[in-house]
């Protein structure tokens, strides 16, 4: 909420204030001077549409520094990689359909948009549109990706359009952006109170004392989403295979080698927890019977080796489980959603993070990941590829709408023989 005192609420933060083609264009002007008296340092950025409704001369003057419009503007400086990186928040204001549809699909053919990109900081888009556009089904289906990623829109409201008509599409009041500007620079809490148990990295097999059968999973993944929860007032305990990443603050780490063992750590706790990720790439199988000497080179014969299936770890959580939300993941390489639906059902979860594993700077190993979330109830949400710990909030988001709907329903059960 915004205080009644005259004490400034932003100083010190860094805003990007992104302004779009819109008639409401002029009304940013106001909005700056706002974010300014609230101790805000706000840099502009404007799309080429944009400086038909007004000139980036009267924002400059106002904010004090240079009016970025264009992603070639400087061989020195890559405003679309510095802007973002320094900035506490992305403010649009206005935000065309236009704009809200290059955010939502990911595309990048100006600063503003190439911005977003790049940008970790928390985003919020005010549109501001004719009435017709804010209702077509295009719109609502990319305000709903935008929303399901976390970035904050603020609705239009209903009054008179530049069209003469009357109907919902006028920018928010500035006293609502300002608001959700403040509200999300205010650290989230929402996971407060929650105890979540979050499985992680590969399991290591023994074949013998030196050998084993593992997979490409770093860990990255589920340490993203511990971090996440951590910061966003969670208790975390996180079960983790063998990785080479760092204990994320503040999270209790129980660190694991076998499938066998994740399943007893997990087992352990489920009784402790509110919810249950489960990111670990588990062995499906293991050697029946490991060696308990390193297997000698015997000239060319060959060796075959024995494999027997591990338990299926989620599915036996969630046999156990009482109120806990459960979340799976899976990896696949082809028929991604057909595949992920028959596990969400097999192992009886609340949600499944699918995503193909083939997709080239996603999946094992690497900094990024592209998903698609889908629930229970049939509800199924496209992400982007995008920084695992952003994908790690997107999840949040969800998991944390889930467990405040699902209170009044009955949870799954497993349904046997699904992997
Ligand atoms: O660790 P990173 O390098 O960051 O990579 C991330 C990831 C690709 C490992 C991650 O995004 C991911 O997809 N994790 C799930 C990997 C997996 O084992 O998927 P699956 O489709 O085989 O299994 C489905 C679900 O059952 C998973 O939640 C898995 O944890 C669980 N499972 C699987 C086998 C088993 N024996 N017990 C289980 O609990």
């Amino acid at each position: 909420m915004i205080s009644d005192s005259s004490e400034p609420t932003l100083i010190g933060k860094q805003i990007v204030l992104g302004v779009t083609g819109s008639i409401a264009a002029y009304k940013a002007v106001a909005l700056l001077r706002t974010l300014l008296r609230e101790g805000a340092v706000v840099h502009v950025v404007m799309t080429q549409s944009a400086t038909k409704f007004v000139t980036p001369l009267t924002f400059e003057v106002l904010s004090g520094h240079p009016v970025s419009t264009d992603v070639f503007e400087s061989h020195q400086e890559m405003k679309h990689l510095s802007l973002p990186a320094q900035a506490d928040a992305i403010v649009i204001a206005p935000a065309t359909a236009n704009c809200l549809a290059k955010a939502a699909l990911g595309l990048g053919d100006d600063l503003l948009s190439t911005m977003l990109l790049t940008a970790q900081c928390p985003l919020i888009m005010v549109p501001a549109m004719d009435g017709g556009m804010w209702i077509h089904p295009s719109v609502r289906e990319h305000v709903g990706t935008l929303r399901a990623r976390g970035t904050i829109v603020v609705d239009p409201e209903i009054g008179p359009l530049a069209s003469g008509q009357i109907g919902q599409g006028r920018l928010a009041e500035e006293r609502k952006i300002l608001e959700s500007v403040l509200a999300a620079l205010a650290p989230q809490r929402d996971w407060q109170g929650q105890r979540v148990l979050i499985s992680a990295g590969p399991t290591q097999e023994p074949i013998d004392p030196v050998r084993f059968i593992s997979n490409r999973s770093s860990g990255k993944m589920g340490y993203a989403i511990a971090e996440a929860a951590q910061a966003r007032g969670a208790q975390v305990v996180l079960v983790t295979g063998p990785t080479t990443l760092p204990t994320p603050r503040g999270v209790e780490v129980v660190s694991v080698v076998t499938a066998e063992e994740m399943l007893k750590a997990l087992t352990a706790r489920l009784a402790w927890s509110t919810t249950v990720i489960m990111t670990a790439a588990v062995a499906d199988f293991r050697p029946a019977h490991p060696a308990s000497q390193k297997i000698k080179k015997q000239g060319r014969i060959t060796q075959t080796l024995d494999l027997e299936q591990t338990t299926d770890i989620l599915a036996s959580l969630s046999a156990q489980r009482t109120t806990q939300l459960m979340v799976g993941f899976a990896a696949e390489t082809n028929d991604l959603i057909a595949h992920a639906k028959d596990k969400l059902k097999a192992k009886g979860l609340d949600l499944i993070v699918a995503n193909d594993v083939t997709i080239e700077g996603a999946g094992f190993g690497r900094d990024q990941n592209v998903a698609v979330l889908i629930d229970r109830q049939g509800g199924m949400t496209e992400l982007p590829l995008m920084p695992k710990r952003a994908l790690a909030d997107a999840i949040l988001n969800r998991a944390h709408a889930l467990l405040h709907t699902r209170q009044t329903t009955q949870a799954p059960k497993p349904v046997a023989g699904g992997r």
